[in-house]
């Protein structure tokens, strides 16, 4: 029957006559795999059309005056794989601006008037690889966003109004060896044409960025800094570089033995540049013993800790102690001491465990603390502890 395959394939190859939304072509299926494409180019459109194919793989609104995304603003769009809102007039993006967009890939934001975006709501979109903002007016960037751009391999920055670089975005894009996952995720990156400061974050991508082998490769490796609002603009040079340092800590001792009852003082000491900064967390409690003996209602972990000494014997250098009183079985487990400094994070684990103490081998008491001590029943001053330092005293009250 030719003529009837003839006819049949006409029939198929004649683009299908479908609803389009007034003000956008469709471009429909020529065959069943070819994906459908809608574009909306026209300033007389003021908000995102509602009636889009349901199929609709590619849209592209474009030089529109669409200023703002509403929420689930393309919910029955579940097959969309590109969305393009270009050179329009939006402003604001609503956080729940892509729910149920479960298969975007690319997402183009460019052109734009955007002075803030909507970090979080890239959560409705696990399969996002490609984001563009560039040429719009976002002046921050918040930590949190690193949280939302762990699958994104091409983000585009530039062209807009942004300072700093926050440091977990570093931590991201160059992830320390045993910080990183099984693999590197490698990503194009542009952040040229921003007002930077010069810091530590910013410094350290452009000369990150260029390295043999570096997971980032930056759309425009130029990046100017930008001293102070109203001056002129420097380009970042390796001697700025090289005096940022991650840091890196080192505790005393990483397991640490003490007796029921005894005062123990866990210490750690970190480098890098700028000074980082210190801080304790319990991160774990110890739960194969003494199971009987940990109170129901303690305490919620991971939790920081308030009470350390720490100090700065040198540019680069940092060290802290958290002393432990009257140790009971509750006072087991992992604590971190975690450096801070602009260039990233890093901690060091300290394990305590705590062992019961018989009445026979009780050390004997020491001198009382000196009166430069806080109330903390320490007994020596903390920089001159011996590496593995546990001091035990008896009947400590508790
Ligand atoms: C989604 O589809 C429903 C039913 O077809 C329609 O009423 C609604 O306006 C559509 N929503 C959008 C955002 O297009
Ligand atoms: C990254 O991809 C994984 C796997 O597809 C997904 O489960 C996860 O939610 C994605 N993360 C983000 C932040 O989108």
């Amino acid at each position: 029957m030719p003529l009837l395959w003839v006819l049949l394939l006409l029939q198929w190859s004649i683009p299908r006559v479908l609803p389009c939304p007034p003000l956008c072509t469709c471009t429909s299926a020529q065959a069943a795999q070819e994906p459908r494409s809608v574009l909306c180019s026209d300033p007389r459109i003021l908000t995102v059309p509602t009636n889009v194919p349901i199929n609709t793989v590619k849209l592209r609104l474009e030089r529109t005056q669409i200023s703002r995304l509403p929420r689930a603003a393309f919910y029955n769009l579940s097959e969309l794989r590109f969305l393009w809102l270009t050179y329009s007039t939006l402003r604001s993006v609503h956080p729940s601006s892509f729910v149920n967009l479960k298969t975007l890939r690319e997402l183009r934001l460019d052109g734009n008037q955007l002075t803030t975006f909507p970090w979080e709501g890239l959560r409705d979109t696990p399969r996002l690889q490609i984001l563009d903002l560039h040429n719009n007016r976002l002046s921050s960037l918040p930590a949190h966003a690193a949280l939302s751009l762990a699958n994104i391999t091409f983000l585009d920055l530039s062209s807009n109004r942004l300072t700093l670089l926050p440091a977990e975005l570093l931590d991201l894009w160059f992830p320390l060896p045993g910080q990183q996952q099984s693999t590197v995720q490698r990503r194009v990156l542009g952040l040229h044409d921003n007002p930077w400061q010069c810091d530590c974050q910013i410094s350290m991508v452009a000369s990150l960025s260029v390295s043999l082998g570096s997971p980032v490769v930056l759309v425009d490796p130029v990046l100017i800094c930008v001293r102070s609002v109203g001056q002129g603009g420097a380009l970042l040079m390796p001697v700025q570089w090289s005096r940022c340092m991650r840091p890196s800590v080192q505790p005393a001792a990483t397991r640490v033995v003490s007796p029921l009852g005894s005062n123990v003082i866990l210490r750690c000491e970190a480098t890098g540049y700028p000074t980082p900064t210190l801080s304790w967390v319990k991160a774990a409690a110890y739960s194969d013993c003494c199971q009987q003996e940990i109170s129901p209602d303690a305490d919620q972990l991971p939790k920081s800790l308030q009470s350390f000494m720490q100090g700065s014997p040198r540019v680069g250098v940092r060290w802290s102690v958290i002393s432990l009183n009257g140790l009971s079985y509750n006072d087991a487990g992992e604590y971190r001491c975690q450096a801070k400094n602009m260039a990233g994070i890093s901690e060091a684990p300290i394990k305590l465990r705590i062992v019961g103490l018989s009445r026979t081998n009780r050390p004997p008491k020491k001198p009382p603390p000196s009166p430069k001590q806080p109330p903390q029943k320490s007994n020596r001053r903390p920089n001159q502890l011996s590496p593995l330092d546990s001091i035990k005293r008896p009947n400590a009250a508790k």
